[in-house]
């Protein structure tokens, strides 16, 4: 797919400011398509070669909501002859409206077109072109009077300059298209007409009374949004509640006449449904929040009635089996911290090796300090790898400043790899982690190889001191 941005840069003169005008009238025109019952293209003259003939190239391309289109094919980066679409290239020129009918290979039958120039300060930039159906041309209903009457203000401003507005934030896919609900009002607020769709929309705000001639206000909406457009004649979205459970999106487009609004176009969608779910998902995140909070707070109790526990008897296996545990469960608690903090599928983990490193460090006894030093980042890991990963590393970590009587400790981290080395006094002859019995190494060994789905390799490091590696897998869930 060919991007406006990409059409302007490989093949037109646009400067960035015109080309952001261009892209702001593609994010807010389909509002043109439905009030003109249209389909609408924006050409753009071609960079000029000498040698060559001129062209346009279509820039933008889109279908009408409320009628069949007349263009089923797409348009968007093809270019054209100005000589072949002389109606454009005459309203390219002579920056006037251009009306009159084409019968082109590209559009198949004889179809009216308008084609109107867009201007952007001084100069046109582009043209609009629109095409539409014979029956189109006249309208019958209340309805389609009072949009092809709307879509002729929004022409005339394209043509001044005056919309699209400029700065303003367009692309959110939010907001409401004519269908929806199209209200139009004077310049000082009052109603001039209603769709039936906004009509429906109000009645679901509980108002009855018909809203002709009524300002919003008087209505009993909320109409900061319409005042605030016509007084600034800038465009304004807001969200209106009425009762507590009904959300209208309103959107207001000022009609300008000479930088004055002559009135505004007022879009309503009933956006209730959408909140609804917004809310839910909302508090559904709350809920998880939360969860991890308790588990966290639960995991701590139980760390702490380990260790009163402990305090309670004399130094010897029963006491240290106590601490350990009672560690082991502090690493889980850690990981349901930052799950509290941020419940996600994924898990920082950097935050999580801070926190070990200052639990060994916290650990050690002897008077003699150890350095404990990470490099790296494991990166974002799924939640339920962090949990097994924490307690291998607390584990190898406590290992090291416990029985290696080390000056330093590393920790080398990375997404594939995890590397824990201590310069101390080195494994016992024979020592082979396959084989090992104590717990510590065992839960290490175990969490490794079923939870993480990794291999682990236990030897002396260069130099002295132990290396323990961890492989973990690379396509981790
Ligand atoms: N980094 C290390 N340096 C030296 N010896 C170690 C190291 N890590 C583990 N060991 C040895 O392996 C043994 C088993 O460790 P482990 O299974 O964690 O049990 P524990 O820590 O309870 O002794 C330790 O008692 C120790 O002799
Ligand atoms: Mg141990």
């Amino acid at each position: 797919m060919t991007t406006p941005a990409e059409l302007a840069l490989t093949c037109t003169d646009l400067t960035p400011g015109e080309l952001a005008h261009l892209q702001r009238l593609l994010g807010s025109w389909s509002v043109l398509a439905d009030l003109s019952f249209s389909d609408l293209l924006l050409v753009v003259p071609v960079t000029q070669i000498p040698g060559e003939d001129p062209a346009l190239v279509v820039m933008g391309q889109i279908r009408p909501n409320n009628r069949p289109t007349l263009l089923e094919q797409d348009l968007v980066g093809q270019t054209v002859l100005q000589s072949s679409w002389a109606l454009s290239t005459e309203a390219l020129e002579r920056g006037e409206i251009v009306r009159g009918a084409v019968h082109h290979p590209l559009v198949g039958e004889s179809v009216p077109v308008e084609n109107i120039p867009v201007r952007y300060g001084d100069k046109v930039i582009a043209v609009m072109v629109r095409v539409y159906s014979r029956q189109g041309h006249v309208p019958i209903s209340m309805y389609e009077k009072n949009y092809l009457g709307v879509f002729g203000r929004l022409v005339a401003m394209i043509t001044e300059s005056e919309f699209p507005f400029r700065d303003e934030d367009v692309g959110t896919e939010e907001t409401p298209r004519v269908g929806d609900g199209f209200v139009l009002v004077d310049d000082a607020g009052k109603v001039e007409f209603a769709s039936p769709n906004a009509i429906n929309a109000f009645h679901r705000m509980g108002i009855y009374s018909p809203p002709e001639g009524n300002t919003f206000a008087a209505l009993g909406i909320e109409d900061t949004a319409v005042q605030w457009a016509l007084a600034t004649a800038r465009p304004v979205v807001e969200e209106v509640e009425r009762r507590p459970d009904v959300i209208v999106l309103v959107q207001c487009i000022p009609l300008l006449k000479e930088h004055r609004a002559t009135g505004a176009v007022i879009l309503l969608r009933d956006v209730t449904d959408v909140r609804r779910l917004d809310r839910l998902l909302l508090s559904k995140d709350a809920a998880i929040r939360e969860v991890h909070h308790r588990v966290k707070n639960n995991l701590q109790t139980i760390s702490s009635l380990l260790s009163l526990q402990a305090r309670r008897l004399a130094p010897g296996d029963g006491q240290d089996a106590l601490y350990e545990a009672e560690r082991r469960v502090r690493s889980i608690a850690l990981v349901h911290e930052i799950l509290s903090r941020d419940p996600g599928d994924q898990v920082p983990f950097g935050e999580i090796v801070s926190s070990l490193v200052r639990m060994a460090e916290d650990s050690v006894v002897s008077s003699r300090p150890v350095q404990i030093s990470a490099h790296g980042d494991v990166g974002e890991v799924p939640a339920d790898i962090a949990t097994p990963l924490a307690v291998v590393l607390a584990e190898l970590l406590q290992n090291a400043v416990e029985h290696a009587k080390p000056t330093h400790v590393v920790l080398e981290l990375s997404p594939r790899q995890v590397v824990v080395r201590d310069d101390g006094c080195g494994l016992a002859p024979g020592f082979d982690i396959g084989r090992t019995t104590s717990l510590g190494l065992s839960i290490v060994r175990d969490l490794v190889v079923t939870q993480l789905g990794g291999s682990i390799t236990m030897g002396a490091a260069c130099g002295g001191g132990t290396e323990v590696r961890i492989d973990l897998p690379v396509g981790r869930r």
